[in-house]
């Protein structure tokens, strides 16, 4: 189960963090920092580190018979901290020119934050174990039956659109890397 709402504070204070530094080179340089340059381009790798976490960790613990460490509540406020703050970090990124490829992927990014808000509201409708397994709860049979529902209709949305950012992503990055860094 989902307790409270830490995880979506500890991104807040993150990226503000995040933003003071952006700030500072902001005003240091006057000069909003390139994606191609050393910040720009440093953020947007550790951003899409922290989104490849996002992806990965959380369904390796849900799925794998072998991945048994940690709680899954745990697994998923980090899945939910760095589905944040990864995103955030590429979006500081972009230098806010969202042309071609690169502009299709950071709309893809913004579409999973929100679905992930989404998602988010509708799993912790229904009553779970600090593990992530349902349980009888407070909550009709009706209701639960729906906020079922509603959560498999959501996972056969949502995990297709991370798939599709992670492909765009990769051909922007091979793409970015091989026209912007190598050539230059
Ligand atoms: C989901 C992750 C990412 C998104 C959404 C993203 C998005 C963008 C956007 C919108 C731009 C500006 C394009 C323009 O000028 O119109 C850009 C530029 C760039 N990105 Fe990314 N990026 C991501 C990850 C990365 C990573 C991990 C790298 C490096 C390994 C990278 C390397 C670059 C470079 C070098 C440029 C500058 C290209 C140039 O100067 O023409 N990007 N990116
Ligand atoms: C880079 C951004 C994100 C990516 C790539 C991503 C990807 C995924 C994937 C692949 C799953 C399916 C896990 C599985 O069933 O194996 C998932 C589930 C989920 N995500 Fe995200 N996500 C992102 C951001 C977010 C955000 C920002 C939130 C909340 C604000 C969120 C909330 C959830 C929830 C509640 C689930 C369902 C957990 C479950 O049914 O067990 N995600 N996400």
């Amino acid at each position: 189960m989902l307790r409270g709402n830490k995880e979506l504070w500890l991104a807040f204070l993150s990226c503000v963090l995040v933003t003071g530094v952006y700030a500072a080179i902001l005003f240091s340089t006057r000069e909003i920092p390139a994606a191609g340059e050393l910040f720009g381009h440093s953020i947007g790798i550790f951003g899409f580190i922290l989104m490849l976490m996002t992806e990965i960790l959380y369904s390796l613990r849900k799925r794998s018979k072998f991945a048994t460490w940690g709680r899954m509540s745990t697994w998923l406020q980090i899945h939910i901290f760095t589905g944040l703050v990864g995103p955030y970090m590429v979006l500081l990124h972009t230098s806010w020119k969202f042309n071609g490829l690169a502009g299709a992927t950071t709309l893809l990014t913004f579409i999973i934050v929100v679905s992930g808000f989404i998602g988010r509201y509708i799993y912790t409708r229904i009553p779970r174990t600090m593990d992530g397994l349902e349980i009888e709860g407070t909550l009709s049979q009706e209701a639960l039956k729906r906020a079922r529902q509603l959560m498999s209709l959501w996972h056969t949305v949502h995990i297709p659109i991370g798939m599709a950012l992670f492909i765009s992503a990769f051909v922007h990055i091979g793409a970015a890397l091989y026209y912007a860094t190598f050539l230059k």
